[in-house]
């Protein structure tokens, strides 16, 4: 694996590459890497000869009472981790370079308002403005022909697969599914915060969104009663609060509605300060 500290540097190791005609994908990360990341690092090899990781911890998607400086950065460990997984390159570029005009007055790419006022976006706002722009400066840098994106972070890649449409960009995105632990847990870093006791409350959240999936599939519509009684159950079980739990439409995310056929279950609970994030894709 070639690690390419600069711009220069990832501009090198990708010429013969683009000489050659080979495909590269590319997985965009912020780093901290785990099984998830890893297994979106195995679709870009399935899928292109060349594969492209970046690990940048972008300061604009970042709140003002967001983690950014705390955001954990685990270098050695990720290294590690990708040299096992087939990776090409590994792209670690300074913030300097990424936004060689200071934050101020960076060109922005706008996010959808209708994708970015709801959800995850009404509670942090410009986070996906954020996210848009990195994911679209990365993409001028590395030039990937895939990029993959988890389903994890479903509104994130609602968004991306936007851009992409709406600014005609030549690149294909693929979704990777969730990676859980064997119990269901969707796989986070922030998972390593959890003590042991909340280690053992947080399988239910999967088993709650498991349950409501259960009730869509077999026709219930109710969708304010059947999220009204997963919440019910994540605080009965110990969780500490639920940010919310929706039923929408998964192109639109708008609430759906009883002629759909298509829903994707999007929730976030919280145990103690731990905010989890998961959410289930059915009849898609
Ligand atoms: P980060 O949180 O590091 O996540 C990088 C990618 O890993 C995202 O596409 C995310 O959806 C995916 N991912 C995380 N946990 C996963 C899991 N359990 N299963 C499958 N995929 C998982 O998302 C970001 O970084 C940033 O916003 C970024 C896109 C890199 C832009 O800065």
């Amino acid at each position: 694996m070639i690690i390419c500290e600069s711009i220069a540097e990832l501009d090198a190791a990708l010429q013969s590459r683009r000489r050659n005609g080979e495909s590269i994908g590319f997985v965009p990360t912020m780093g901290n890497l785990h099984q998830g990341h890893l297994s979106l690092v195995d679709l870009a090899k399935q899928q292109c000869g060349f594969v492209v990781v970046s690990v940048f911890v972008n300061p604009m998607q970042f709140g003002p009472d967001e983690d950014y400086e705390r955001y954990p950065r685990t270098f050695d460990a990720d290294v590690a981790a990708l040299n096992g997984r087939q990776t090409d390159v590994l792209f670690i570029p300074p913030v300097e370079e990424v936004y060689p005009n200071g934050l101020e007055q960076q060109t922005k790419i706008c996010a959808p308002a209708f994708l970015t006022e709801v959800l995850e976006g009404a509670s942090r706002p410009g986070h996906f403005d954020g996210v848009t722009t990195i994911v679209m400066k990365l993409f001028q840098l590395v030039r990937p022909d895939a990029a993959v994106f988890g389903q994890k972070d479903f509104q994130q890649l609602k968004v991306i697969q936007r851009m992409v449409g709406d600014l005609n960009l030549p690149i294909r995105i693929l979704p990777a599914q969730i990676a859980r632990d064997a119990d269901g847990l969707a796989l986070s870093s922030r998972n390593q915060y959890l003590s042991a006791e909340q280690r053992a409350v947080a399988p239910h959240f999967q088993k709650a969104l498991r349950e409501l999936e259960a009730a869509l599939r077999v026709g219930k519509r109710d969708f304010a009663e059947l999220c009204a009684m997963a919440e019910e159950r994540l605080l009965t079980e110990g969780f500490d609060r639920v940010d919310y739990i929706r039923i929408c439409d998964p192109d639109y995310l708008t609430p759906s509605k009883e002629e759909d056929s298509r829903f994707v279950i999007l929730a976030v609970a919280r145990l103690g300060g731990t905010r989890l994030l998961d959410n289930i894709l059915l009849g898609a």
